[in-house]
């Protein structure tokens, strides 16, 4: 497949700005070591002007990662864009991701300044980056709340400066499928004509995240900006995971090819879960500890006989450890026997019934069966035999 998608992690960036996610300088090399690994095209390493920390970790990343481009951000000021170069000096594919909001909204009371303004702070910005990286991207933050005529006068204006990605934010999660989708249409055929790569990065504030990034990715977008857990400002970004496995899975609808060897999907959750200050809820697709759970059990019987009844991908595709029977009272007797087999115990058909009547009425008291409580049914019923 020739067509394919650039995964670009935030990660480290957006993934680190929120609440509960800060990490030190050598989890960032852990965490990028493993993007590099997993095969991701373009690590978003930090922010640098922020502070000084973000400048060490951005340079120490950019030492450390060889084969995969690192992205430095800057807003489009002089100050911004010299450091972030500085700290991408030792990168060996180094990329300069410069920004300015266009939405009416952030230029009236976040920026106080025209639309001719940020107009000239993107020629300026974006023409700088240039001189300083072979690699430039810019983002109209804010991109799906700007006014589209003005929205294409700026990316026109970075275009013609330098940039060659062009990111389109939905920087609050506003936005729709279907809206995502015709923007970006609209904006990749008006670039159709040149190399400009259309991205997208889309926020979770409605929960919208991903499907909007699929909806874009359809339309025609070939960067998607995504983080691992979708840890992100505020409800998160697009999960890196779940648009992976979505594109895995669902290859016969997008047919389009990736760098991504989705077997690191969940070592790589699990290592960020276990840097920052939270996991991911139990529901969590691909990666939650639910995502291959049954405790069902007309689906328990459906996965022991074959899997696909119920999973329309195998926890070993994902590097997860294998499906989970968990018991509980929704539970039959194959789980019930599955479960016993692996403990070694093999009942014979009279044991079976009383056995599980015991589990069921065990399992109305307690939320939870474990292993132990099987391995105490075992002996009480071993018991009541041997007396009798
Ligand atoms: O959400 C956003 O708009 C951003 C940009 C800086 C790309 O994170
Ligand atoms: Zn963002």
């Amino acid at each position: 497949m020739t067509d394919k998608i650039i995964f670009f992690d935030t990660t480290l960036r957006d993934g680190e700005q929120s609440p509960g996610c800060s990490m030190f300088l050598e989890e960032k090399i852990r965490i990028a070591r493993h993007l590099e690994v997993m095969g991701v095209d373009i690590i978003e390493a930090g922010f640098p002007i922020a502070s000084e920390g973000d400048f060490e970790s951005v340079k120490a990343v950019a030492s450390e990662i060889k084969q995969t481009k690192v992205a430095a951000l800057a807003r489009a000021l002089d100050g911004d864009i010299i450091r972030a170069s500085e700290a991408l000096k030792s990168a060996a594919i180094p990329r300069i991701h410069t920004f300015v909001a266009t939405s009416d909204i952030h230029l009236e009371y976040k920026l106080k300044k025209s639309r001719e303004e940020v107009l000239e702070m993107t020629r300026r910005g974006v023409t700088l980056a240039a001189n300083l990286a072979d690699d430039v991207e810019f983002s109209a933050e804010d991109a799906t709340r700007s006014d589209r005529d003005f929205l294409y006068k700026v990316l026109d204006a970075a275009v013609e400066s330098g940039a060659k990605t062009l990111n389109i934010p939905d920087t609050v999660g506003y936005c729709t499928p279907t809206e995502m989708a015709s923007l970006v249409k609209d904006i990749v055929e008006r670039f159709a004509a040149s190399d400009i790569i259309i991205s997208v990065h889309c926020h979770n504030d409605l929960g919208l995240a991903v499907a909007n990034t699929l909806a874009a990715i359809e339309a025609g977008a070939r960067q998607v900006e995504c983080t691992i857990n979708g840890i992100g400002e505020r409800a998160g970004n697009a999960a890196l995971e779940e648009i992976a496995m979505a594109l895995i899975v669902r290859a016969d609808h997008f047919g389009i090819g990736h760098n991504i060897d989705s077997k690191q999907l969940y070592p790589a959750s699990k290592l960020l879960s276990s840097v920052i200050s939270f996991g991911v809820q139990p529901n969590k697709a691909i990666v939650g500890r639910n995502a291959f759970a049954h405790e069902a059990g007309i689906h328990q019987h459906g996965v022991l006989s074959n899997p696909l009844c119920y999973e329309i991908m195998t926890p070993e595709s994902v590097g997860a450890p294998k499906s989970d029977i968990v018991l509980g009272k929704h539970s039959g007797r194959h789980a019930l026997l599955a479960k016993l087999s692996e403990l070694g115990y093999k009942p014979d058909k009279d044991e079976i019934e009383g056995l599980y009547n015991k589990f069921i009425s065990l399992a109305d008291k307690k939320k939870n069966i474990y292993d132990q409580d099987l391995i105490g049914l075992i002996s009480s019923q071993n018991d009541a035999a041997a007396a009798a």
